[in-house]
């Protein structure tokens, strides 16, 4: 056995003990983990992600909320460390992905290893762990929602957003076209034609002309939303009849309107998707076959997630802040114990 990482003497986690603006409430504070008793394992975090929906969920506001005193974070990956005797499907230094339930912005856990998603050790640990949530929704959105065939285009807002990102080398992979709105093209029209991006368009006033332009005559059967109000909008009227909106993120907190005229006509439906549901209701094995499909991904470089900077879980409230600010450049991912030892 070549892993041999020290559990810290007094493991911190970032919690929180009541719900509200993510800077006054985290905090640093010790928390043990246990010696693993029949059927568990120690986990020691080697890399977590800072999503939105890590905000939402500090805040109160999202759709499923931890009961408090609750350690925060949702993604990321670990090390076995530690095994109870009668595991003998995990062994230490493997990788598994952080239980989500229990909090993820933690040097150490110990958990149920029966409930422990294996990771492979092969892809790099600042892609995989990313793995559960952006790739996999990304997937299912393209794959759940309209029957699409080669060729066929799809359009989306925040292209340039982890799970745009996703779905551009996704569909890029699958023979789809994508047309793909986003605030700054000056800024990421380059990089997101570099990862298979067929249409790049400024998401403003003009969005539609501009697409109705450069899609000459082609309609998108599926638009994804991510950000709703007049974006969204555009998203609709750019369908193709019979096409379907899917939202799956609110980044502006603007309600979508539907225009009736799209409504009626163009019979456009209007669905919603919560991979958090679809994880929580689908079976294990489909939810296992998903994550492999992105892990698959991952190692043929057929998906690439960007990373704008990894910072020591001690200096979490620094990821905060540089995760919040406009301009960053892919996701801001902490490193835990686990990290510089693989
Ligand atoms: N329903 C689900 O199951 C599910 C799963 C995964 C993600 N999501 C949601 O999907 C969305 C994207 O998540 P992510 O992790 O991929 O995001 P991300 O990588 O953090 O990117 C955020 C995106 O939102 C854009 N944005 C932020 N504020 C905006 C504003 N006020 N107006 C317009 N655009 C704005 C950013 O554009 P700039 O680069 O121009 O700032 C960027 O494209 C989030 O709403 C997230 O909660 C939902």
């Amino acid at each position: 056995m070549s892993y041999t990482p020290d559990i810290p003497s007094e493991p911190h986690a970032v919690c929180y003990h009541a719900a509200g603006k993510p800077s006054e409430v985290l905090r640093y504070e010790p928390l043990p983990a246990a010696d693993p008793q029949a059927g568990e394992v120690t986990v020691l975090l080697e890399m977590a992600v800072v999503h939105p929906s890590d905000l939402g969920m500090i805040a109160g506001t999202y759709g499923r909320l931890r009961p408090l005193p609750a350690v925060a974070g949702r993604e990321g990956v670990g090390r076995v460390v530690r095994v109870a005797p009668d595991v003998s499907h995990l062994q230490i230094g493997d990788r598994v992905r952080m239980p989500e339930d229990a909090g993820v912005w933690r040097e150490v856990v110990t958990t149920d290893a029966a409930t422990l998603h294996p990771v492979p050790n092969d892809i790099p640990a600042d892609q995989a762990c990313m793995a559960f949530i952006n790739p996999p929704t990304a997937l299912l959105l393209l794959n759940e929602f309209a029957k699409l065939n080669p060729g066929d285009w799809v359009i989306q807002n925040a292209a340039n957003s982890a799970v745009g990102e996703s779905v551009i080398q996704l569909a890029h992979f699958a023979g789809l076209r994508t047309a793909n709105l986003v605030r700054s093209p000056q800024k990421t029209a380059a990089r997101l034609k570099e990862l298979g991006a067929d249409l790049v368009v400024a998401d403003d006033k003009d969005a539609l002309g501009a697409l109705n332009a450069a899609l000459s005559g082609k309609k998108p059967l599926l638009a994804l939303n991510s950000i709703g109000g007049p974006s969204a909008i555009t998203l609709i009227r750019s369908l193709a009849d019979n096409g379907v909106l899917v939202t799956f993120g609110g980044m502006t907190a603007d309600p979508i309107r539907f225009p009736t005229r799209e409504f009626i006509f163009k019979n456009i439906t209007c669905r919603g998707f919560w991979m958090d549901r679809w994880a929580r209701t689908s079976a294990k094995s489909s939810v296992s076959e998903v994550f492999g499909k992105i892990y698959e991904h991952i190692r043929n470089a057929t998906l690439r997630l960007a990373v704008d900077s990894i910072w020591p879980i001690a200096d979490y409230a620094s990821a905060l802040e540089r995760a919040a600010a406009y301009g960053r450049d892919g996701k801001v991912l902490i490193k835990g114990p686990a990290a510089a030892a693989s």
